[in-house]
């Protein structure tokens, strides 16, 4: 079985491409790098052992998907190709919005071309808005507070779209919450090359001495300690998810959408405080005015995905910590 990876020497694809691989399937990688660099692809080799194919290209680009597909006889494709920043999306909507969406759409139309029609899509948490109760199931309305998030609702729907025209297709819809940590061998991770806008690769660099130190957005919220709360999943777990998706849409046609998050909440400053006990390290804090569109907490109920995928997560708050430091000294060191 060749599965054809977007984005995939991103954060979350470069772990899924492990999973994948480790798991039997062949993968072909499609990436821009506009956001990764090209020597994951030799990582995602040393890891595994095994050869990956690699063509850089955007998914924009009707004629390159067309070239990959005629070349290669793709049986499902994974599509984590595209922007993530929320703020970005806030002050360039447009970009969001022309990436996101048209790389979508692009792929999707040769994927119908060549008649491959089974996709797992990464979509994110950010679709239920701020919830009305949680734990969040994959029932509870959606919505979305920035353009990012906007996009991947488009998508949900486009895709809904898509099924409802033709029920040869076959789509899993993977909305993530909060990935972190990397592969226990330190060999890929999450390594953004700007300041980062998340909490686990912000506090990373302030362990690195990188930055001076981390901002808490906030510790008046509604949560156990008044900072904010989210259900972190380690990023292994997360890939690991995906096999499982794919091993539905190739048995079954159909969409559905799934939560991939553990169902545990951490508030900011546990996860500072779990941080710097297992890597024996300083994290410098301070607490800071809230940050804009932030929700006092998300995690999820994680049964549907369970029930229906067979996912269940294996690490615990310490490996996320651990794994993600062990790959920053790493990476460090490296160059
Ligand atoms: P990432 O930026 O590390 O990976 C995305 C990859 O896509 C990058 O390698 C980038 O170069 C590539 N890319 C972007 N646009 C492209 C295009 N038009 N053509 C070809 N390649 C393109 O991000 P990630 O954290 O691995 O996220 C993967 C997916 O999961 C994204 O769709 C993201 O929106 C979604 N997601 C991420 C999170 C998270 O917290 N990391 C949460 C929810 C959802
Ligand atoms: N936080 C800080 N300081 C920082 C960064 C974050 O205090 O420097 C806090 C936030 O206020 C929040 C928590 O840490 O309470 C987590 O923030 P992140 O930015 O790491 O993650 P978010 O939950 O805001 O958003 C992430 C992704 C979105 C995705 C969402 C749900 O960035 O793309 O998870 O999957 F939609």
């Amino acid at each position: 079985m060749k599965i054809l990876v977007t984005g995939g020497t991103g954060y979350i694809g470069s772990h899924t491409c492990v999973e994948l691989i480790e798991s039997g399937y062949e993968v072909v990688i499609i990436d821009n790098l506009s956001n990764s660099k090209i020597e994951v692809v030799e990582r995602i080799k040393e890891i595994t052992g095994k050869d990956v194919k690699f063509y850089e290209g955007d998914c924009i680009d009707k004629s390159f998907l067309i070239k990959i597909f005629s070349k290669e006889k793709i049986d499902a494709v994974i599509h984590f190709a595209g922007f993530k920043a929320v703020g970005e999306s806030v002050s360039n909507p447009l970009k969001y919005y022309r990436n996101n969406l048209d790389s979508t759409i692009t792929l999707l139309e040769v994927m119908n071309e060549f008649n491959c029609k089974k996709l797992v899509f990464s979509s994110s948490a950010t679709v239920y808005g701020k919830p009305k109760s949680l734990p969040i199931k994959e029932t509870f309305p959606l919505s979305t507070t920035n353009p990012y998030g906007t996009t991947k609702l488009i998508i949900e729907g486009i895709l809904r779209d898509l099924y409802n025209s033709d029920n040869n297709w076959s789509i899993a819809i993977l909305r993530y919450f909060n990935p972190i940590g990397a592969h226990k061998s330190g060999l890929i991770g999450e390594n953004p090359n700007d300041i980062p806008n998340n909490l686990m690769p912000y506090i990373v660099k302030v362990a690195s001495k990188e930055l001076e130190c981390l901002n808490i957005f906030g510790n008046d919220y509604n949560t156990k300690d008044g900072t904010g709360v989210r259900d972190y999943i380690h990023v292994v777990d997360l890939a690991k998810g995906h096999i499982k998706a794919i091993e539905k849409i190739l048995n079954e046609n159909g969409i559905d959408a799934y939560n991939l998050g553990t169902g545990n909440g951490y508030s900011v400053l546990e996860i500072v405080n779990a941080f710097q006990k297992v890597n024996n390290v300083k994290v410098n804090y301070k607490i800071v005015e809230r940050r804009k569109g932030d929700i006092d907490a998300c995690y999820a109920d994680p049964s549907y995905a369970k029930e229906k995928l067979g996912f269940k997560t294996k690490y615990g708050i310490e490996d996320m910590c651990i794994d993600a430091y062990n790959f920053a000294k790493k990476f460090k060191e490296d160059n």
